[in-house]
């Protein structure tokens, strides 16, 4: 098996290191969801020594996550877990100061999206962090018209994702119990959007 490569992974990785450098300065552990291929896992873990990254993702992932986890021989990064957001457990958010995920709330359907908001409200300890960068809407609107033709492409591929609305995911965070701390304009029409536990 060679191992997975997504190219927007090498393109987003230094910009969103930027960002978790500073907001992750006081975190020690942090379980990522939706890993894909490993390579923000392997990158972020080597940039940032002080953490403890668990990498996680669906069963068919695991395996390339592992081959760039074993290539980097880092000491930081832990073995990928199987994990699906419905599936969320107590245990998992046990130990970890921060939840980062990737471009995966519009692959998710809006169901599993409000499932994973619900676990972070649950399980997060106060002040814990959920991360999510990827590209947003704000008030209904596309952020470019790439993002439009995206959020189409992604339809006809598979009619429950698409892009989400910042106001669909605050009424989800705040049933949560969860806040808005920051909203981070990213290059190429992204964002990084912090939440906090209460
Ligand atoms: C577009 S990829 C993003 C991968 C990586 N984070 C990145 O930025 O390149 C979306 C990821 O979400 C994962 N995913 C989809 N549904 C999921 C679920 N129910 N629970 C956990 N992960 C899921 C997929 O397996 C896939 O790895």
């Amino acid at each position: 098996m060679n191992k997975p490569f997504y190219e927007s992974c090498e393109e987003n990785k230094q910009v969103i290191l930027q960002q978790l450098q500073s907001l992750f300065k006081p975190v020690r552990q942090v379980l990522e969801i939706g890993s894909g291929s490993g390579q923000h896992a392997v990158f972020f873990s080597q940039q940032m020594a002080h953490l403890q990254w668990q990498p996680s993702d669906l069963q068919e992932n695991l395996a390339g996550i592992e081959l760039w986890r074993q290539q980097a021989g880092l000491s930081n990064i832990k073995a990928p877990i199987e994990l699906d957001v419905m599936n969320l457990q107590a245990a998992d958010l046990a130990a970890v100061d921060a939840v980062f995920t990737a471009n995966t709330l519009h692959i998710m359907s809006i169901v599993h999206v409000e499932a994973l908001f619900q676990a972070m409200g649950r399980w997060l300890q106060p002040g814990g962090l959920f991360c999510c960068y990827g590209p947003f809407n704000h008030n209904g609107q596309f952020s470019s018209d790439s993002n439009a033709r995206f959020d189409q492409w992604l339809k006809q591929r598979d009619a429950v994702s698409g892009i989400r609305d910042l106001s669909e995911l605050s009424k989800f965070a705040e049933q949560a119990g969860i806040g808005l701390k920051e909203d981070i304009e990213m290059p190429v029409n992204n964002r990084i959007l912090i939440w906090s536990k209460h």
